[in-house]
């Protein structure tokens, strides 16, 4: 595992500023080079306070939304009416409110063949990203992490930690009962930055084994998360981190405190 930066903000408030300020970096970077900055974004809860503050009036002035591409890391199979729907979230938290148009919206169709959703995904990725070493290419790769270390829709177990050859793979989580699509590891690794976001002490096990020195993707998926040549990024609160004292960390990791 390459180099990872720790970054300790006192809150999750403090965290989610300054994963905004990184995005605007990551967004101005990708500009200087190229006509559009494309995003995964992250489901589950954590995040919503990240989407509320780039939709906030002075951050959503920040961005040229024209310039942006919208994606999803995984989403649950469900109609994006669905409460559960991590589409749904994003355009509640952050779409409605900013000017994007709809050809830079890039949600993950659910219909009743959850395999040919995850094949049309891919095909999509593959028609409006970059690929570098036969995988696509994200600007940013924004993550979750579960309380078992899963990240997307990474689960332990799953084979899809292991998967070399697909882009997008769907998925059965093993305590939820609804299947999920998902990037895969080779995505995320292909990605120029991947960042955690995630806070609170349920997650502070998680990230405990996930800096470990010894561990497995099979125990913690996250271990999966290694970019090639991108940056590794995890932002997280003080409770998240009360347990790093626990175990051997491996190296690499660099810790900023704010
Ligand atoms: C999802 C996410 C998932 C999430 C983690 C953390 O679809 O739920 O992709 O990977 O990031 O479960 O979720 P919370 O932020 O809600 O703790």
């Amino acid at each position: 595992m390459g180099r990872v930066e720790l970054i300790a903000a006192h809150t999750l408030d403090s965290a989610v500023q300054w994963v905004a300020d990184l995005l605007f970096r990551q967004y101005q970077d990708a500009l200087s080079e190229a006509d559009c900055y494309t995003i995964s974004l992250a489901g589950g809860g954590t995040p919503r306070n990240l989407y509320a503050l780039l939709a906030s009036p002075l951050w959503r002035a920040k961005f040229d939304w024209e310039r942006i591409g919208i994606f999803v890391g995984d989403e649950r199979h469900v109609p994006q009416t669905d409460p559960r729907s991590n589409f749904r979230m994003i355009r509640e938290t952050l779409l409605d409110r900013v000017l994007v148009p709809q050809r830079n919206l890039h949600p993950i169709r659910t219909t009743d063949d959850i395999e040919s959703d995850a094949k049309l995904y891919a095909k999509v990725l593959e028609q409006s990203l970059p690929t570098a070493s036969r995988f696509v290419r994200f600007d940013t790769v924004l993550l979750g992490l579960g309380p078992d270390g899963h990240t997307a829709s990474l689960f332990p177990g799953s084979t899809a930690l292991h998967e070399t050859e697909r882009s997008v793979v769907d998925v059965v989580p093993p305590n939820a009962p609804t299947p999920r699509i998902t990037i895969t590891p080779p995505v995320i690794n292909n990605a120029r930055n991947v960042i955690v976001l995630t806070a609170g002490h349920l997650k502070a096990g998680a990230l405990a084994r996930l800096l470990a020195m010894d561990g497995t993707v099979d125990d913690i998926p996250a271990r999966a998360i290694d970019p090639i040549d991108g940056k590794f990024y995890i932002v997280c609160d003080l409770p998240t981190c009360e347990r790093l004292d626990e175990l051997p960390l491996r190296d690499g990791i660099v810790t900023r405190r704010l």
